[in-house]
C-alpha cells in the first residue's frame, strides 16, 4: 500500500477475503422513512428525484443513519431509476405508490448524450460524503442490474411478477438483449464515475432476479453482472463489487461463481448451509428477515445470532435480506448492531 492511501475499510477487508471482527454492518435502506430527521429532511425537496439529485440533501440524507448508528458503511442517497432518467426516459414518483416511467417501446430512443452531466450531482454527492466521513467508515456506490432496471423501464412501473418484461424478453430476444446491452454500458460508467468520486465499494441490486427462469437468470442477470464487473474491475481494479440477485435460490451459486463478484448479498430465505457454501468463493453479507425488526425481541435477537454464528468464521459482512421497512423502530436498530458487534467480536 502506498503511504498516502488510507489503510482499508473494515468493510473491504471482508470483500477481499478476511474475517474481521467484529463484523462489518450496514442495512439496506438505512436511510429513509423510518427515521424522523428523513421524514422532516425530505419536506425541503418538491420531488424524490429532486431530492436525490441535490447533493446538499443527499449527503445529509446519507449521514443520518450515521450519526445515530454504529454502521461501518454508508450507502450514497440515491435511487436506481436515476439511470433510465440520465439516458432521457421520463422518471417519476408517485407519493405513496412508488415510481412510474413512460413505458420503454424502442431501446433506440435512449441515448448517452446526457449522461454524464444529469448523474454529475450524484458524484458531487459521493465527493462529499468521502470527505465529511472518517475513513475508516466505507462509502458504496450502487446501480439497479441491467434486468431490474428493464422491468421498470418496460413495464413503466413495478409490477406483477416483472410479467411485462418476461414477455417482452421472450416475444422479441434481440431487441431485449439490444436494451440489456445499453444498460450493461450505463451501469459500468455509473459504477465507474461513483468511484472516482470516492466510493470505496459498490453493490448491484438485481432486486427481481427471482422472476427469471434458468436460462433467463443466465442469459439476463448472471451474463450482464458478469460484463459490469469485468468492466468495473478493468477500470478499478481492487474495488470490490458486491452482487444481490434477490430471490435466486438454487441460482445463487452459479450467480457467484458466473459473475465473479467479491461479495454476494443474500436476501433472508437462503438457508444457513446454501449461506455457508457460498462463502467458500466470496463474502456473504446477510440475511436477517427486515420482518424481526419490527417486533424484536428474542425472535429477533436469536435470528441475529444464528446468522452471525453460522457465518462469522469467514468474510462476512451482516445486513438485512431486503430494505428496512418503514414500519421500524428506530431503537431495534441499535439493538441489532449490538448484538451483531457482539456476537462477533
Ligand atoms: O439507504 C439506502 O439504501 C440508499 C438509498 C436507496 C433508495 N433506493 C432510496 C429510496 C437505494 C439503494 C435504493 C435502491 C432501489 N430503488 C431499488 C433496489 C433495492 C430494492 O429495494 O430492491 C429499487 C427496486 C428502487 C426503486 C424504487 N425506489 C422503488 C420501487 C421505490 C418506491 C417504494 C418505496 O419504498 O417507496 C423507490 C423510492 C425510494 N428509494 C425511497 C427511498 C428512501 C422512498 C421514497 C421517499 O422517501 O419519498
Amino acid at each position: 500500500m502506498d503511504a498516502a492511501s488510507p489503510a482499508p475499510t473494515s468493510l473491504v477487508r471482508a470483500l477481499r477475503g478476511e474475517a474481521v471482527h467484529p463484523a462489518p454492518v450496514w442495512f439496506m435502506r438505512q436511510a429513509g422513512r423510518y427515521l424522523p430527521e428523513y421524514r422532516e429532511l425530505r419536506r425541503q425537496a418538491k420531488s424524490f428525484l429532486d431530492f436525490c439529485y441535490s447533493p446538499d440533501l443527499a449527503v445529509e440524507a446519507t449521514l443520518q443513519p450515521m450519526r445515530r448508528y454504529a454502521f461501518d458503511a454508508s450507502i450514497i442517497f440515491s435511487d436506481i431509476l436515476v439511470l433510465p432518467h440520465a439516458l432521457g426516459q421520463e422518471v417519476w414518483f408517485v407519493e405513496g405508490e412508488g415510481p412510474r416511467l413512460t413505458p420503454l417501446a424502442d431501446p433506440a430512443l435512449l441515448s448517452f448524450a446526457g449522461f454524464d452531466a444529469h448523474l454529475a450531482p450524484v458524484y458531487e454527492a459521493i465527493r462529499r460524503l468521502r470527505a465529511a466521513l472518517p475513513a475508516e467508515k466505507a462509502v458504496l456506490g450502487f446501480v439497479g442490474a441491467p434486468w431490474t432496471l428493464a422491468t421498470y423501464m418496460i413495464a413503466g412501473r413495478g409490477g406483477h411478477e416483472q410479467w411485462a418484461a418476461r414477455t417482452f424478453a421472450s416475444k422479441d430476444p434481440e431487441t431485449f438483449a439490444a436494451l440489456i446491452d445499453i444498460l450493461v454500458e450505463a451501469c459500468t460508467r455509473h459504477l465507474v464515475a461513483q468511484i472516482e468520486a470516492g466510493a470505496d465499494a459498490v453493490q448491484i441490486f438485481d432486486s427481481w432476479a427471482s422472476a427469471l427462469d434458468e436460462t433467463g437468470f443466465v442469459r439476463w442477470s448472471v451474463d450482464p453482472i458478469a460484463r459490469i464487473v469485468a468492466g468495473v474491475r478493468a477500470a478499478k481494479p481492487g474495488v470490490p463489487v458486491i452482487g444481490f440477485p434477490r430471490g435466486a435460490g438454487f441460482g445463487y451459486r452459479a450467480f457467484v461463481e458466473g459473475t465473479k463478484v467479491d461479495g454476494v448479498s443474500l436476501d433472508w430465505t437462503v438457508p444457513m448451509d446454501a449461506a455457508r457454501e457460498l462463502q467458500a468463493r466470496a463474502c456473504v453479507q446477510g440475511n436477517l428477515d427486515p420482518a424481526r425488526l419490527i417486533h424484536g425481541g428474542a425472535p429477533m435477537l436469536s435470528a441475529v445470532d444464528h446468522i452471525c454464528l453460522g457465518l462469522r468464521d469467514g468474510p462476512f459482512i451482516f445486513n438485512l435480506g431486503h430494505g428496512i421497512s418503514l414500519e421500524t423502530p428506530p431503537e431495534r436498530v441499535t439493538e441489532v448492531i449490538d448484538r451483531v458487534k457482539e456476537m462477533t467480536a
